[in-house]
């Protein structure tokens, strides 16, 4: 691993390092893996603040700003790459490389300008992106250490494994780490159904463990029914295929992730994008497919449906829906409306019922509501719930139901588990003392970001924390750095972020500590000298988020 270089006084290093053991040291799920004898929440989360009495909340979003020096270095710093790699391109077309990442009768992976990124931009820097860890994914964590070889082509493995406070994982209720009564509920599921299903729900694949998650999932969003499956991405690639035809107009947040697009491109509807959180060009677009339905040109004929989906927290903005305004427009127009909690279900909401609760919304108003296992609930898979008719119509006719097995026994039984604990089910308060600390740890850490000038997106509540860098020269460096300090972090640039919009990502947890929050607040706070980040200090000239 190489190492960052970083201009810091040796007393405050031996400070930093100090603060650092005594926090790592709190973590005993790296040093020993195993199930821990006390539960973790009671022990660490740090004390809460009264609770709020106002469930619903308006989105206070500030329009970023930064200095036109900012501006200018990002440009320069990408155009440096291009003629970088420009000149690279063409020795090459002259001199063909003869190792082993051009073999001959192989297709390439991905094609066109996305061929050209991958070689040319994101191999120089990938180590940053891909750090495999050893270790649950806890508010510790345990990242393997590894050399890189010949521009990060090869790797190899240390052997050793670097513990780092953990601001990269969606473990937003910490869930993921070791809460006694469930890994014990999880165990027993594997002595009693097994591992896995070995076949789809309409063979012999569905197990009781699945079927309850199905129906307790369902009561808890308010819905009449719920289908489970294996995967999050495969919930809206294989469901929403099964669900539109051609005949249905589907509008679509530009930001959306690129399940509910491959879901929505591959059932042949037609589609029509509206920009984030554009509302007035929602209406425009729902106002126009009603008045000139299909044929805009020649005799009219209506759409079958429309369909607006949107997500609950948009995970690259840290943004929640405004969805009074969304559900303001779907009744408007008659139009339905599909929802990706993904990131928000049990994150937001008093009760952790996700975008509806925290946005004071009846779920009833929302015709699908979709999410996934793997965030809030330390597990995997997806659901769609919905009406009755709906749901059945799934479970006979989707590729959920019929080409995937279904959802791994003990992982369907963490969500149940978690989800007593969530509902105090288990005669503690622990799910509710989490949702509330998870609100309180987003809301210092994003107003801690902000007050040391760091240009932040997103809303108060979401667990989601991006932090701008625009310039993507910034990502690998500050990755580093961030982890030669014991903090690890999600770097994010292009395809996942447009060319000049690169960030940090920072996902919240419960089970944080104040003193994890602020360890991590003050490194940002050193490290930004260092990589040049604390934007609003310089006079801003123009806009350039938009
Ligand atoms: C909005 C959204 N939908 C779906 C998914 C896919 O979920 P999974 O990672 O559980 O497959 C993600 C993944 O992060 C997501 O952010």
């Amino acid at each position: 691993m190489s190492t960052a270089v970083f201009h810091e006084d040796p007393a405050a290093e031996m400070l930093r390092t100090e603060r650092l053991k005594q926090l790592i040291a709190s973590e005993d799920s790296i040093a020993e893996n195993k199930v821990n004898a006390e539960p973790l929440a009671e022990a660490r989360v740090s004390p809460l603040l009264p609770p709020t009495t106002e469930d619903v909340e308006e989105p206070v979003r500030e329009e970023p700003h930064i200095s036109t020096w900012t501006r200018v270095t990002s440009i320069v710093t990408l155009l440096l790459f291009y003629v970088m790699a420009y000149i690279r391109e063409s020795y090459r077309k002259v001199f063909p490389h003869p190792n082993k990442f051009y073999r001959k009768g192989y297709a390439p992976i991905v094609k066109d300008f996305d061929d050209y990124w991958n070689r040319r931009f994101y191999r120089r820097i990938r180590e940053c992106f891909t750090r495999p860890i050893d270790s649950r994914p806890s508010r510790v964590i345990g990242i393997m250490e590894r050399t890189v070889k010949d521009m990060n082509s090869e790797f190899e493995y240390t052997g050793k494994i670097t513990p780092a406070i953990n601001l990269g994982s969606y473990n937003y209720l910490g869930f993921a780490e070791d809460t006694p009564s469930i890994t014990y509920d999880v165990l027993d599921t594997i002595d009693d159904l097994g591992l896995a299903s070995c076949s789809g729900p309409q063979e012999l694949g569905q197990s009781a463990a699945v079927a309850r998650l199905e129906k307790e999932f369902a009561a808890f969003l308010g819905k009449e029914d719920a289908l489970v499956c294996g995967m999050g991405f495969g919930t809206n690639f294989r469901g929403l295929p099964s669900l539109f035809g051609k005949d249905t107009l589907a509008v679509s947040d530009t930001l959306n992730h690129s399940s509910l697009v491959n879901g929505v491109r591959s059932s042949g509807a037609k589609v029509k994008v509206f920009k984030h959180d554009a509302f007035d060009q929602l209406e425009t677009i729902l106002r126009e497919a009603v008045i000139l339905g299909q044929t805009p040109a020649g005799e009219y004929k209506p759409w079958r449906r429309i369909v607006v989906i949107i997500e609950g927290i948009y995970s690259m903005e840290g943004e929640i829906i405004n969805l009074k305004k969304v559900v303001e427009l779907k009744k408007k127009y008659k139009a339905l409306l599909f929802i990706d909690e993904a990131h928000s279900i049990g994150a937001i909401g008093r009760t952790g019922r996700g975008v509806c609760e925290h946005c004071g919304v009846d779920p009833k108003d929302v015709d699908v509501l979709m999410g996934t296992f793997t965030k809030s609930f330390g597990s995997i898979g997806g659901y769609i719930a919905s009406s009755k008719p709906l749901v059945d119509y799934l479970r006979q006719h989707s590729s959920i139901a019929l080409h995937c097995d279904t959802l791994a026994p003990p992982c369907a039984q963490q969500v149940v588990s978690v989800l007593n604990v969530i509902l105090g089910k288990d005669g503690t308060d622990l799910g509710r003392k989490r949702i509330q600390q998870l609100k309180e740890n987003s809301r210092f850490f994003r107003r801690g970001l902000m007050d040391l000038g760091f240009i932040v997106l997103g809303d108060d509540a979401s667990p989601v924390i991006p932090v701008m860098c625009y310039n993507l020269g910034k990502l690998a460096p500050l990755s580093e750095l961030l982890l030669s300090r014991g903090v690890a972090i999600v770097v994010v640039g292009y395809p996942a972020t447009p060319l000049l919009e690169s960030r940090v990502r920072f996902c919240v947890s419960a089970t944080h500590t104040r003193e994890d929050l602020q360890y991590v607040l003050d490194v940002m706070r050193d490290v930004s000298k260092d990589v040049y980040m604390d934007y609003r200090t310089h006079s801003s000239i123009f806009q350039y988020h938009q």
